[in-house]
C-alpha cells in the first residue's frame, strides 16, 4: 500500500548511517503514540534490527491535550529502559519532548531556566507548529530559545503545507538559527505527494540537518521498513550531511 520507489531494487535495510533517532512517540501511554509497554519493546527491537543504536523519544507537550512534563515523561523512560534491558536489546534509550509552539510554550520558556526544559544532546530542543497555520509567535520563540542557550530543531518542516509555496520560509528559519528535521516517512509518500515533493526538495537543497522517524504506530513501522529496503532511499542521502550520529 505504502510503496516507495516501487520499481526500485530491494536492498538489505541498514539505517546505521542515521544511527540515532531523535523524534518518536515510542514511550507508551503519553500521547497519540504507542499505548502499551510490550508494543514499545517490540518496536525498539525492530528499530535496533534496522540499525539504530540510540533512540531519543519525544512525546508531545501540547497544552491540555497532552499535558506532559518531566514528571510524566521521565518515569516512563525508566520503565522502558528496564523493559529493554530485560529483553536484552543493546540500544540506548533517551527522552526529551516535542513542544508545540503556542501561547503556553511561550509562557513556559519565559518562566523557565534551561534545565527545566526537556532537551537532548548538548542543548537541543524539538519544536513543532500546527499543520493548519504557522504559530504567530514562532520567530520570537526561536529567539527566546536561543537566548536560553538552546538550539531549536524544527520538526518536519515539509509537513507544513502553508509553507509549500513559500520555500524561502525554510531558509528564513535557518537564518534565525533553527535546525530542520525531516520525517523519513515523508519520503515514502505516507503524508501525501506534496509533502514528499517538498521533503525531497529540502534534502536536495541541503537544508535538512536531522532526520527522524516520528514513529507513532504500526503503519509507520511498516512504512519505515519498506523505505529502508529501497536502493533510491540511500542514494538520496549520499550528498546530505545529516547530523544524527553526533547526538
Ligand atoms: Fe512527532
Amino acid at each position: 500500500m505504502f510503496k516507495f520507489f516501487t520499481k526500485s531494487a530491494s536492498v538489505p535495510a541498514d539505517l546505521s548511517f542515521i544511527g540515532v533517532d531523535m523524534h518518536s512517540h515510542l514511550l507508551p501511554g503519553l500521547d497519540d503514540g504507542l499505548k502499551e509497554l510490550e508494543t514499545t519493546v517490540a518496536f525498539i527491537k525492530d528499530l535496533h534490527a534496522l540499525g539504530y543504536r540510540k533512540l531519543i523519544c519525544t512525546p508531545h507537550i501540547l497544552s491540555d491535550l497532552y499535558p506532559n512534563s518531566k514528571e510524566t515523561i521521565l518515569p516512563k523512560l525508566q520503565l522502558v529502559r528496564e523493559a529493554v534491558a530485560k529483553a536484552g536489546i543493546p540500544i540506548q534509550i533517551e527522552a526529551a519532548a516535542e513542544y508545540m509552539v503556542d501561547h503556553e510554550f511561550s509562557e513556559l520558556i519565559q518562566n523557565s531556566k534551561k534545565d527545566d526544559l526537556l532537551t537532548f544532546g548538548e542543548n537541543f530542543i524539538l519544536i513543532e507548529m500546527s499543520y493548519l497555520a504557522a504559530s504567530p509567535n514562532i520567530e520570537q520563540t526561536i529567539f527566546d530559545l536561543r537566548m536560553l542557550q538552546l538550539q531549536p530543531i524544527f520538526a518536519h518542516p515539509e509537513r507544513y503545507s502553508y509553507f509549500h509555496k513559500k520555500f524561502d520560509q525554510y531558509e528564513r528559519f535557518k537564518e534565525l538559527g533553527c535546525k530542520l528535521q525531516l520525517n523519513l516517512l515523508s519520503l515514502s509518500g505516507g503524508y501525501g505527494p506534496d509533502v514528499k515533493k517538498v521533503g525531497e526538495k529540502l534534502v536536495k537543497a541541503g537544508l535538512i540537518d536531522y532526520v527522524g522517524t516520528d514513529m507513532h504506530h504500526e503503519r509507520h513501522l511498516e512504512m519505515l521498513k519498506d523505505l529502508a529496503s529501497k536502493k533510491e532511499f540511500y542514494t538520496l542521502f549520499e550528498d546530505l550531511d545529516i547530523q544524527n550520529t553526533n547526538l
